[in-house]
């Protein structure tokens, strides 16, 4: 390897890191509630340590400015929630909503979830993984870069308790296509609404702000719940 045109492999990620628009607000949000309330990946590996207490603790991927989050946690202050996400922005606008709500039952971390479940999150310690939709990458040649994949259903199973949950919910129709076709590949998954069934919609999840683009467009969204077995 001495050779120094050596070939660094990159991973493929289901995410574009952008700061967008970061309103002043957001800014000073992150600068100066990120340390009370935002995590290093290192810190997800004893979550009872990290919030102080043995509870029920859920995942949201990719958990957007919040929304089903921040309502979550509000609704149900005997579980922890952490949300991973990467878009700078929405990490302020849930810290203004953690600190506005007084919320002790979540924290944020911005780094890429596939790592943080990969090296830091440890084995069955979690007792539900949400996704609420996901980027489509709707492209062909881009599809590779979709979060749920195979290796991303054998981590979660990994990291979740026996008979733990995975909750998905997306408006794009080729992604629902996929990812019945890779669960019911999966050994150790299994839908509870029944194989290529889609769950009704849980009545607990809350309207985010990319269901709401899904209804305006008049998307049909797709909900599933699936379990470790
Ligand atoms: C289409 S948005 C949906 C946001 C929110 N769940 C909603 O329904 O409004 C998808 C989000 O997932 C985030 N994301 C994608 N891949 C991620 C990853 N590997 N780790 C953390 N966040 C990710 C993106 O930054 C983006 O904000």
């Amino acid at each position: 390897m001495g050779d120094s045109k050596q070939l660094i492999k990159r991973e493929i990620r289901s995410f574009v890191r952008r700061e967008g628009r970061i309103t002043p607000a957001q800014r000073e949000a992150v600068d100066s509630l990120w340390p009370r309330h935002g995590l290093e990946k290192t810190q997800l590996t004893d979550l009872d340590l990290t919030f102080g207490r043995k509870a029920p603790c859920f995942l949201e991927i990719g958990c957007g400015t919040g929304d089903a989050l921040i309502s979550l946690a509000r609704a149900n202050p005997d579980n922890n929630y952490i949300g991973a996400e990467v878009y700078l922005p929405g990490i302020g606008t849930m810290l203004q909503a953690i600190e506005k709500y007084g919320l002790t039952n979540v924290r944020l971390v911005r780094d890429d979830a596939m790592e943080c479940l990969r090296e830091s999150i440890s084995d069955q310690s979690l007792n539900g993984v949400m996704v609420f939709f996901p980027d489509p990458w709707h492209k062909k040649r881009h599809n590779k870069r979709r979060l749920i994949q195979p290796s991303f259903l054998t981590l979660v199973v990994k990291k979740l308790k026996s008979h733990g949950r995975l909750f998905v919910g997306t408006d794009w129709q080729d992604y629902a296509d996929h990812i019945i076709d890779i669960s019911l590949e999966h050994p150790l998954l299994t839908n509870l609404a029944g194989d290529k069934i889609y769950a009704p919609r849980p009545a607990w999840r809350p309207l985010t702000r990319y269901e709401k683009r899904a209804i305006r467009l008049e998307h049909v969204v797709r909900d599933f719940v699936f379990t470790s077995n």
